[in-house]
């Protein structure tokens, strides 16, 4: 993996716990050593063999722990899995002078070098929207560089979102051949189509390295950033994935300018929750200027001061707070995580209406109907309330739905409680860009959110 510029995340999986019976087993650690080639282990704290020569010896992270009992032996493995990826703002992403679509992942100079040796190949897959919008551009890119390259245009949406896009995608890759190291694919579109192209991707040769591009607000924020990638599957959101972050993310901000006015409210959502969660000053940005990113699509507008920089402001916060949150977690070791504010109710949701609701849109009810049960435990006051849903309809998101039934959101929270290791971990704001989470919120406390929810903001509110 090549050293990236804005993060890495080590992990250490594994791990052991003495067996009732074991007090007399002897417990030993060994570091692993490589040298000329041949890996050996050295008890941790043992001095390496003289004769080594310093600069030909490696030391992997990696430990071998081993116990001997009266049955016999085990070892334990302790490798540590290392993941590096970069998330890189460009603009005109697509101009052929712009060389970070073909080499933005690449931060060693001398692989760089080994890169401008060989023919360059490339598969890129592309929503099918976006390829009428900008595959000739794509096309030139590539033809610019001389690049062999091959465009696979899949239809993405959410219905679609399954192993068998995955499966074409697989089949596509394989006629086309790539060397698994130094030849990425590249995947264009939203965050249908990056969530598919990364199963596929960590699943060909059991991992090959992928490229994100999106060209929604919401993947551009929220579904490019992070490590997982999934599908659907028995008509359950995202059940089938895995946990593979891409090599590189690329960022340009002009694909949005196509996106629907209604799809600019459904990343609103997504930023929003960050907003939520963790800053008040991103919050604020919203409530000032939801209108104005709305109109203008997250384009950056020279000449008008009064806005700052609006976009490029709330875009970077949203990533940023986002990476906090996602890179000391890749792997969601930790359960307890206030990224899944508005994913506890809307992917029940999400599938029970689908196509009607958003990703975005469905994560906005949840996070409205959350933001009374905080309420109504007192952890917000009705001002922090009445300014959150106040933002939410500025950003033109739906805040109430009437399948989002009170047996609906039941059934979510069993859900959340069954697979979260019998907790309830709950993330809920406890004023505005602060939050905590909670595990012991009573049915009272839902049901009667649930009544001022419907009350205030339901089909007969007025
Ligand atoms: N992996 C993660 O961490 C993560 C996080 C959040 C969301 N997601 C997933 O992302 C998906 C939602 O992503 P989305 O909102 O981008 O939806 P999407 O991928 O379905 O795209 C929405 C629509 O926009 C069109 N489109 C895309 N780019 C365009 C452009 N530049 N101009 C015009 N049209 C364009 C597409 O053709 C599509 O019809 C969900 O499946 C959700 O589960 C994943």
């Amino acid at each position: 993996m090549p050293a990236g510029d804005l993060f890495t995340v080590t992990a250490v999986r594994g791990g052991t716990k003495p067996e009732a019976g074991e007090s007399r087993s002897k417990q030993k650690e060994y570091q692993l050593v490589q040298v000329k080639n041949t890996w050996c282990r050295i008890e941790c704290g043992q001095e390496m063999p003289t004769l080594w020569e310093e600069d030909q010896v490696i030391v992997s992270q990696a430990k071998i722990g081993e116990q001997v009992t009266e049955s016999g032996v085990s070892w334990t493995v302790k490798a540590p899995i290392y993941f590096c990826y970069k998330v890189i703002e460009t603009q005109h992403l697509l101009n052929p002078t712009n060389m970070t679509l073909l080499y933005g992942h690449v931060s060693d100079p001398q692989e760089l070098d080994d890169y401008n040796k060989k023919t360059q190949k490339r598969f890129i897959v592309m929503d099918a929207t976006v390829e009428q919008l900008y595959g000739s551009k794509v096309r030139k890119y590539f033809e610019a560089h001389d690049v062999v390259y091959k465009i696979l245009t899949v239809e993405t949406t959410e219905e679609t979102k399954s192993m068998d896009l995955v499966l074409h995608i697989l089949e596509e890759v394989h006629k086309f051949g790539l060397d698994r190291r130094t030849e990425p694919i590249i995947a264009i579109g939203g965050g249908v189509c990056l969530d598919s192209v990364g199963l596929a991707a960590s699943l060909y040769r059991r991992r090959t390295p992928y490229i994100r591009v999106p060209t929604t607000l919401l993947s551009y924020v929220d579904a490019s950033v992070g490590a997982k990638n999934g599908v659907n599957f028995c008509n359950c959101k995202n059940k089938l994935g895995t946990y593979t972050p891409p090599i590189a993310t690329l960022l340009d901000r002009s694909f949005i300018q196509t996106i629907p006015r209604r799809h600019i409210s459904n990343g609103l959502g997504e930023i929003l929750k960050m907003a939520l969660m963790k800053h008040k000053g991103l919050f604020e940005l919203l409530e000032k200027n939801g209108k104005y990113l709305l109109d203008t699509k997250f384009q950056s507008r020279n000449g008008l001061a009064c806005h700052g920089d609006a976009a490029l402001t709330t875009t970077r916060l949203a990533i940023q707070t986002m990476l906090e949150e996602l890179a000391p977690n890749l792997w969601e070791d930790d359960l307890d995580r206030l990224v899944d504010y508005g994913h506890v109710i809307s992917p029940e949701l999400e599938m029970k209406v689908l196509p009607s609701l958003m990703h975005g849109e469905a994560v906005n009810i949840d996070m409205a109907f959350m933001t009374y049960v905080s309420h109504e435990i007192g952890l917000i006051t009705l001002e922090e309330k009445i300014r959150t849903v106040q933002c939410m309809r500025n950003l033109e998101l739906p805040v109430w739905h009437r399948d989002c039934s009170f047996q609906l959101i039941k059934k979510a929270l069993a859900e959340r409680f069954k697979h979260s290791g019998g907790k309830l971990r709950l993330p809920l704001p406890t004023g505005l860009g602060i939050a905590e989470i909670f595990n012991d919120v009573r049915e009272e406390i839902i049901k009667s959110a649930f009544a001022s929810w419907q009350e205030e903001l339901g089909e007969f509110s007025t």
